[in-house]
């Protein structure tokens, strides 16, 4: 089964291509709620509410639009199945805030997965975008800074391919602490 780990990275993607400078990632798990929530936020260009209803719907998709690709719908339609939804808060010029919900223990929920790789792999991807990461359990919450690379860099003084290792290391290793499924 594909990771959620996978589709955030999707979302990231669309926050990146917009021109965001900015993007914070938000993983909250609660167990005690059946609650798993996914929101990103960037301060990218942005959408009107017209082309985030066209941008929902698949199926309202004409020909000319289908270059128009499928991150936000399908990431929608498993979070439907998984007794959720997925919501845009957009402004243009401003930014997007992309709110997903899951039931935590619904079947039909894929695994998180590998959230620590695919935020170290999108800083290196856009080493000039500044990512926030934080993941919220009922044990407690973790936050990473994509600039704890940077640090990393320049306390080892090495280069940046050297500091993914040790990056994803760490965030693994926090995660633990906070029991999150997220591995
Ligand atoms: N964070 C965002 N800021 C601004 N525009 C966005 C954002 N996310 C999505 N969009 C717009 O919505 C469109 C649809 O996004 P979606 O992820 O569903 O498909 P895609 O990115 O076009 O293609 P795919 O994800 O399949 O490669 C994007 O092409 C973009 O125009
Ligand atoms: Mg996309």
């Amino acid at each position: 089964m594909r990771e959620l780990a996978l589709n955030i990275l999707d979302i990231v993607m669309n926050s990146i291509e917009a021109k965001a400078t900015r993007v914070i990632i938000f993983v909250e798990e609660s167990n005690s709620q059946n609650l798993l929530r996914v929101r990103i936020k960037d301060n990218g260009r942005g959408m009107g509410e017209t082309f985030i209803k066209s941008v929902l719907d698949p199926f309202v998709t004409t020909r000319t639009t289908r270059s128009v690709g499928m991150g936000l719908s399908m990431f929608r339609q498993i979070a439907r199945q998984c007794g959720g939804e997925l919501t845009i808060e957009s402004e243009i010029g401003k930014g997007t805030l992309v709110t997903t919900t899951f039931q935590l223990n619904n079947l039909n929920l894929p695994p998180i997965g590998q959230v620590a790789d695919s935020v170290v792999n999108l800083y290196i991807g856009s080493i000039d975008v500044h990512f926030c990461y934080v993941h919220k359990t009922d044990h407690g919450v973790f936050s990473f800074d994509s600039y704890w690379m940077l640090v990393y860099m320049a306390q080892q003084d090495c280069q940046l391919y050297e500091a993914v290792g040790p990056a994803k290391a760490y965030i693994k290793q926090k995660l633990k602490t906070i029991k999150s499924k997220a591995m």
